[in-house]
């Protein structure tokens, strides 16, 4: 397993825990219902990404054998603790576990992180090669390149309070995806006014920005996945949409054949 450098994880994963510390159980649920629509009721999960752990641990009461891996060892550090599962410092788009999942999933815009051509490919190879025959994955992410760009100047906010600790997030597209690398450039702030650590943290990285086509295009071809579903999440719903309509937010489930 190789450990590059990385970027969009510099925030304390105390501070990014809470920033990130919205209820998981309808994220959970969701990724099971999609799972369960491919036919899988998975007895393995791999997550991709896993920063502080706040899936794997909920996602333990329903699938007993969890493993998670992230680029980022301090995120592993403060995950490994809660969560009585296996999770390891490595990189998602080049990994070698030596086994394989009923279900492998990358949340929260994280399949994203993974931006050159060649490193997209591997990682679409790794993931194939890493599930059950007939085993799901599921991405949870934002598609739509010209979406993308017309986010800039419009930053998405929010504050989440955990005991006196209340965390504020900001994250904003700061340069538009470009055709030459298919990326964009994010900066998320994070700012912790009140508890213990009270600071800002600020980092900018790139996220690789897709269309569905070409999402669906790269991981059929070079994963041997085929498209299982695509839903667009809008609680408490979740809408089937079909790939030429998929803008935004969305669930893509792709199987790998039996
Ligand atoms: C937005 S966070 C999401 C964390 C977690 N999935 C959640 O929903 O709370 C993205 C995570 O992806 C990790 N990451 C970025 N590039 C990666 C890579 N190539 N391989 C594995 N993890 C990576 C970062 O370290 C960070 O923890």
């Amino acid at each position: 397993m190789s450990h590059r450098d990385y970027a969009g994880c510099a925030i304390p994963p105390l501070v990014h825990d809470i920033g990130f510390g919205w209820d998981p159980r309808p994220e959970i649920e969701r990724l099971l219902f999609v799972a369960r629509q491919a036919g899988v009721e998975p007895g393995s999960g791999l997550e991709l990404g896993c920063g502080t752990g706040r899936l794997v641990q909920g996602l333990q009461s329903f699938v007993p054998d969890v493993v998670a891996l992230d680029l980022s060892p301090t995120a592993v550090a403060y995950a490994q603790p809660r969560c009585d599962a296996e999770v390891c410092v490595g990189d998602m788009s080049d990994f070698a576990l030596d086994r394989r999942f009923d279900l492998i999933f990358a949340s929260a815009n994280t399949i994203r992180h993974v931006c050159a051509d060649d490193d997209v490919r591997r990682m679409w190879n790794c993931i194939a090669d890493h599930l059950e025959p007939g085993g799901v994955f599921v991405a949870d992410l934002e598609l739509g390149f010209d979406a993308e760009a017309e986010k800039i100047g419009k930053p998405a906010c929010w504050m989440i309070s955990r005991g006196i600790a209340t965390v504020h997030v900001s994250w904003e597209t700061i340069e538009p995806p470009s055709l030459e690398t298919r990326c964009c450039t994010i900066r998320w702030t994070f700012e912790s006014r009140d508890g213990e650590p009270v600071g800002k943290w600020s980092e900018a990285f790139p996220l690789r920005t897709y269309d569905a086509e070409e999402f669906m295009r790269l991981a059929t071809i070079a994963g041997r996945l085929r498209l299982s579903g695509l839903y667009e999440p809008r609680d408490p719903y979740l809408l089937e949409t079909p790939v030429g309509k998929a803008v935004g937010r969305m669930l893509v489930a792709l199987k790998l054949e039996e």
